[in-house]
């Protein structure tokens, strides 16, 4: 079965101080033994972060580059992460495609790169609200996973995150059956277009305005296996969602 998997994406946002108080109220718990906890951390403050968090959290960058290294002025690679002691990285986050024009296939790229140096990846796909109202979410999501399939060839080390565009930031959470058709489908697309074991051992988790207050009934959910959550994780209650299940 798919252990429960609970990351913060701190995105641009922190300080040294206010990591120190995150990384406090972490500590302190309690922690479900049963999650597996990932806070994406500002490339900044990964080794100041690192130094701190408790050894069962992982500690994730944000962004990394595609090649190990090289005149890519700004970039840091995946062997550097690993250089600093770092295992984990968000790649295609909606703010990295939208802000950034990071396409499906640098992202792809970047997520083959960054397997193959031996890091595992938050995989993060998701429709935009005009995409939803055209009636393309289950077009758009494949279209994205695709392009990562194209590209790699173990999924072992990979947790896809649903993150529906039109939820993030703006407190409008997908309703507990919005995000399980989507999870659902993309389950479905991985038993047809990759295999069986690999749709029953991934994880997909959910984000988008994830709090305490919702998380419990999402958890519920036979297909959503946890939360990449924003905001919410740089106050208090990360704790609580990281034990939505309890
Ligand atoms: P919010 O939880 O702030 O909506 O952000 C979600 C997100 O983008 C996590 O990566």
């Amino acid at each position: 079965s798919r252990k429960f998997f609970v990351g913060g994406n701190w995105k641009m946002n922190g300080s040294k101080k206010i990591a120190d108080e995150l990384l406090g109220h972490i500590s302190r718990g309690p922690l479900d033994p049963n999650v597996e906890i990932l806070i994406g951390v500002p490339a900044i403050y990964l080794d100041f972060v690192k130094e701190q968090a408790p050894c069962t959290v992982h500690v994730s960058a944000q962004n990394c580059f595609k090649t190990e290294k090289g005149a890519f002025t700004g970039e840091i690679s995946p062997s550097m992460l690993k250089d600093i002691g770092v295992d984990w990285v968000i790649l295609g986050h909606s703010e990295r495609r939208q802000i950034f024009q990071e396409t499906d296939l640098l992202i792809a790229e970047k997520i083959n790169h960054a397997l193959e140096t031996g890091l595992s990846v938050v995989a993060c796909i998701g429709e935009t609200l005009e995409e939803r109202e055209a009636g393309q979410t289950e077009a758009v999501v494949a279209k994205q996973i695709k392009a990562i399939k194209e590209k790699i060839s173990n999924w072992q080390n990979v947790v896809i995150a649903y993150e529906p565009v039109w939820a993030i930031g703006t407190g409008k959470t997908a309703s507990p059956q919005q995000a399980q058709e989507v999870h659902k489908v993309l389950r479905k697309w991985l038993t047809d277009e990759v295999s069986e074991t690999v749709a029953q051992n991934t994880r997909i988790i959910y984000g988008g305005s994830v709090t305490a207050s919702n998380c419990k009934e999402l958890a519920k959910e036979v297909d959503i296996d946890g939360f990449l959550v924003g905001g919410a994780s740089l106050k208090p209650e990360f704790i609580d969602i990281i034990n939505a299940n309890q």
